[in-house]
């Protein structure tokens, strides 16, 4: 049966574990150069309602180098949701494709598309979560400190779709997660308490930034205001303004830790340049592992249909 990845916690905990190691591989071939082409003869048509760099061009080259051809949709090209329903487009690109990745506003959008394909969809951001980048991210750290053992991750800034998805990989692997955020500004209280159930990490939400990344291995952030909110923008600089992740913040862990970021930053705002650009910053590396993780992903899923 055909399977989808939606959301980090459509994969078990064992098929994480496996995705990662897979990533692993696929990265090494690529670096060596050494050739592997599943995909050979297959497209993966790719449907954009915002903008992107990396999930379009992770996505496009990392189907290409696995022997496949992955076409782009933008905006204007399909209109989803808009020109013809979403299960229809989902029906008529699964008759010409191996593979449907989508990055959408409306997460029920998502959740229509992969109803009515008949091929593997996968999610590359809605405004509730970004599963890709998790699973990216995860990778990162797991290659950076070689384990994910006594794990801490504090989250600065908006409760956004990337805390969702933090959520949705911490109720398959343990690890501890702080989201320091402002008030009115926190995650899905649902996803929270799901992800709290599932009883396998220690999830802290707190507003009090310098005391919550006291000891953290890894601190992250991202933009104040996502793709579709940039209207708030201005508003959300003065409220955020105790949140932003400069060499004091960083100090204030108490030992060497890691700096991560999805990216797009926003650099001066919610990070500043001598974060960003410091020997701690592994930005670079979690944008390079979005190509590796996603090919094990596209791989997997693509062994569910053949
Ligand atoms: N991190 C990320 O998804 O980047 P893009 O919006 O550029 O795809
Ligand atoms: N929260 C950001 C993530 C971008 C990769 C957004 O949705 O715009």
């Amino acid at each position: 049966m055909k399977r989808d990845f939606l959301h980090v916690s459509d994969f078990t905990t064992e098929e994480i574990w496996e995705t990662l190691e897979l990533a692993k591989w696929l990265k090494k071939k690529f670096r060596t150069g050494e050739s592997y082409i599943p995909f050979a003869g297959k497209t993966l048509a790719m449907i954009f309602a915002k903008p992107s760099a990396r999930t379009r061009v992770s996505f496009e080259s990392g189907f290409f180098r696995l022997g496949g051809h992955a076409l782009f949709l933008g905006p204007a090209d399909i209109g989803i949701g808009k020109r013809e329903s979403i299960a229809d487009i989902a029906r008529v690109l699964s008759r010409y494709n191996d593979m449907i990745m989508a990055r959408l506003f409306d997460h029920d959008h998502i959740l229509q598309l992969a109803e009515y394909a008949s091929v593997p969809v996968i999610n590359g951001l809605t405004d509730f979560n970004h599963p890709c980048q998790i699973m990216a991210d995860i990778l990162t750290i797991y290659e950076h400190r070689g384990n994910l053992d006594d794990l801490k991750i504090v989250y600065v800034g908006d409760g956004n779709n990337i805390v969702h998805s933090w959520f949705e990989l911490a109720m398959r692997i343990p690890f501890n997660f702080t989201v320091a955020c402002p008030e009115n500004y926190d995650p899905s209280q649902a996803l929270l308490e799901e992800a709290r159930h599932a009883g396998r990490s220690d999830i802290v939400i707190s507003h009090d930034v310098m005391g919550a990344v006291k000891n953290a291995d890894v601190v992250y952030t991202d933009v104040w205001a996502s793709m579709g909110q940039k209207q708030e923008a201005e508003d959300r600089r003065k409220v955020f303004r105790e949140f932003q992740v400069n060499e004091e913040l960083m100090a204030a862990t108490g030992k060497f830790s890691l700096f991560m970021h999805c990216l797009p930053a926003e650099r001066g705002v919610e990070v500043t340049n001598a974060v960003c650009d410091a020997p701690y910053s592994i930005i670079f590396d979690q944008a390079e592992n979005r190509m590796h993780i996603q090919n094990a992903i596209m791989v997997k899923l693509m062994k569910s249909v053949s």
